[in-house]
Formats: structure tokens, C-alpha cells, sequence
């Protein structure tokens, strides 16, 4: 029997893709979607680079956490986090209390190819974003490991098969048949 509570929460590197499968999960769930980024975006009304630029690395990760509190009582929602969501422990503990917490993964390689693209990722704007992500990558990965109740791999497959893998495993730790 499903409470209305239930969350859905991705967690992951830049580009191993949170917002695209979240939005494909609440389509496919009829849930609404949360986004950490957008959330700051609307309520400050730059954009994630000028914040970065203007008021520095500590000032986003507070707005990020108020995000974040800001969906404590929401129920049925996918809610689709920044990167750098796990590197503060409260993050965390807030996520896992309010949600199934699913770690996207995806290999370096892929990663670097995804976020390539484009260039709205002020912690990338480095003379080599390639080790860049090799050092990050490294640094975060036992953050997300610790924070998942499960992990998917990204790399290969289609978003819609990941979404239904991740629905049947959110089913598993909720305890019920449908969603
Ligand atoms: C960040 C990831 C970004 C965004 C900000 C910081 C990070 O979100 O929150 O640029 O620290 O990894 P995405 O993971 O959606 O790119």
C-alpha cells in the first residue's frame, strides 16, 4: 500500500543523467519532477555560472541545501540533484529519509563526452576538464556509494529501459507492487 510519501531522488556525477531520466521517470509514473538547479535558479534568479562567479562555491551549496529542504514534505516526486548534492552529509541524510536514493553511474569517458557539450559547468571551466573529472569523479564516488540505496549504470543503455529498471527496484524498497 503506498503512503503518498514515496520519492524518487538521483544522485550523480555532472552528466550522468539525472535530469533527462528524472523527467522520463515522472512521465512514466504520472510524478511530478524536481530539479535541485532549477529550483535555485528560480528562486535567485541567475543562473548557476553567475552565481559561481559572483558569490563563490560555498553561497551555491547553501542555496543547494535549502533546495533540498524546500521538497522535504513533497510526496510522489522525482526530485533530480546537482552533482555535488552528496558533498555535504546533510544533503544526504534529508535525501535517504525522504526518498529512494538512485546513484546513476556512467564511466569517465562517457562523462566527459556528455558534458563536452556544453559549457554551463562552472566547476569544469578548468584548463583540463578531463582530469578535472578524473579528480572529482574520484573524490565523490564513496560519497554517492554511502548516500545510494541503489545503483544503475547509465552508460549503455536507454533511458527509458534505466527508468524501468530503477520503478521495479523503487517498488522493491517500498514494498509494493505498483506505483
Ligand atoms: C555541480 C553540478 C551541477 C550544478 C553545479 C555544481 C557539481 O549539476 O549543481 O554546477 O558540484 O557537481 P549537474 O550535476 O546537473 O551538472
Amino acid at each position: 500500500m503506498q503512503s503518498g510519501r514515496e520519492n524518487i531522488a538521483l544522485i550523480g556525477f555532472m552528466g550522468s543523467g539525472k535530469s533527462s531520466i528524472g523527467r522520463m521517470l515522472a512521465r512514466k509514473l504520472g510524478w511530478d519532477f524536481a530539479d535541485t538547479d532549477h529550483l535555485i535558479v528560480q528562486r535567485d534568479g541567475r543562473e548557476i555560472s553567475e552565481i559561481f562567479a559572483t558569490n563563490g562555491e560555498a553561497f551555491f551549496r547553501e542555496q543547494e541545501h535549502a533546495a533540498i529542504e524546500s521538497l522535504r514534505d513533497s510526496g510522489r516526486h522525482i526530485i533530480a540533484t546537482g552533482g555535488g548534492i552528496v558533498t555535504q552529509p546533510e544533503n544526504v541524510t534529508l535525501l535517504r529519509e525522504m526518498s529512494f536514493v538512485v546513484w546513476l553511474t556512467a564511466t569517465e569517458e562517457v562523462i566527459f563526452e556528455r558534458v563536452s557539450r556544453n559549457t554551463n559547468r562552472p566547476l569544469l571551466q578548468t584548463p583540463n576538464p578531463r582530469e578535472t573529472i578524473a579528480a572529482l569523479h574520484a573524490l565523490r564516488l564513496p560519497l554517492y556509494e554511502s548516500a545510494a540505496h541503489f545503483a544503475i549504470d547509465t552508460s549503455t543503455r536507454s533511458h527509458a529501459e534505466i527508468a524501468d529498471e530503477i520503478i521495479a527496484a523503487a517498488q522493491r524498497h517500498y514494498g509494493v507492487a505498483d506505483m
